[in-house]
């Protein structure tokens, strides 16, 4: 099991000390190679529960195990150490810099890590080549691209630091129907040739059923776990 989390609920308080409890008691495993969803209306606590799981938050109460270790009370030195070598993140909003290419943008994440620079131009090429983003592309800047692709550049940032886990936080939302079944299929690709477990957020059925499992959240709690049965696979 990569993920456990148990009892885990978290409670903003505004400054006026307004608290909104936006996640309660939540246990959750998930294991090594999985590819899950999580669906709920908005306000349900999805963000909240995943930058939790990605170590961006720290849950209000409750225990969380990554890897059997408990990361629930760790520094934000060492959590953000953790986050940067196990996870990839990928957001609705893709979130490329306009200024960098392509290739620069894919580089960023490895800036940190003691990589000459051509080590880390052929990881980035690896990375691309692993999301199926065309070669002649490579040195477009971000409003040169479609959706889609600006998409397949962000996937491939997520895994420049070989990570072992991929969050995407609503990763179709900007995309349409066919554009973002392609994101998916890369999404299928990865999890199956490397054993990545990779987490997605989304509002769509269509693309919830191209995942294994489907955690639903209401009002900040789990309210079912449905096994995809004939999980649709597109790869
Ligand atoms: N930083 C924050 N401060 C205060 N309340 C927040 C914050 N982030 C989220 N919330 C509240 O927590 C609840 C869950 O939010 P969120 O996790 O973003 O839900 P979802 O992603 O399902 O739309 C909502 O009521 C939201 O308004
Ligand atoms: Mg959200």
């Amino acid at each position: 099991m990569i993920i456990k989390l148990e009892n885990i609920s978290k409670i903003y308080k505004n400054n006026s000390s307004i608290e909104t409890v936006a996640l309660r008691n939540i246990n959750l495993e998930i294991n090594k190679g999985e590819f899950v969803s999580i669906m709920g209306p908005s306000g349900s606590g999805k963000s909240t529960l995943m930058h939790i799981i990605g170590l961006l938050d720290s849950p209000t109460e409750g225990r969380y195990l990554l890897e059997g270790n408990d990361v629930s009370s760790l520094s934000e030195d060492i959590l953000a150490e953790i986050r940067n070598r196990k996870i990839g993140f990928v957001f609705q909003a893709f979130y490329l810099l306009s200024r960098k290419n392509v290739i620069e943008n894919v580089i960023l994440p490895s800036l940190y890590a003691d990589y000459s620079h051509s080590l880390r131009r052929q990881k980035a090429l690896k990375c691309l080549e692993a999301v199926a983003f065309p070669e002649k592309f490579i040195h477009y800047y971000p409003n040169q691209l479609s959706g889609g692709m600006m998409q397949r550049v962000a996937i491939a940032r997520a895994l420049m630091n070989d990570p072992e886990i991929i969050l995407a936080d609503e990763p179709t939302g900007n995309l349409d129907t066919k554009t973002g079944e392609a994101v998916i299929a890369t999404f299928q690709r990865l999890n199956k040739e490397r054993g990545l477990t990779i987490i997605i957020i989304t509002h769509e059925e269509y693309i919830a059923e191209h995942t294994e499992r489907i955690i639903l959240l209401r009002d900040g709690q789990i309210i079912a776990e449905n096994k995809v049965l004939n999980s649709r696979s597109l790869v």
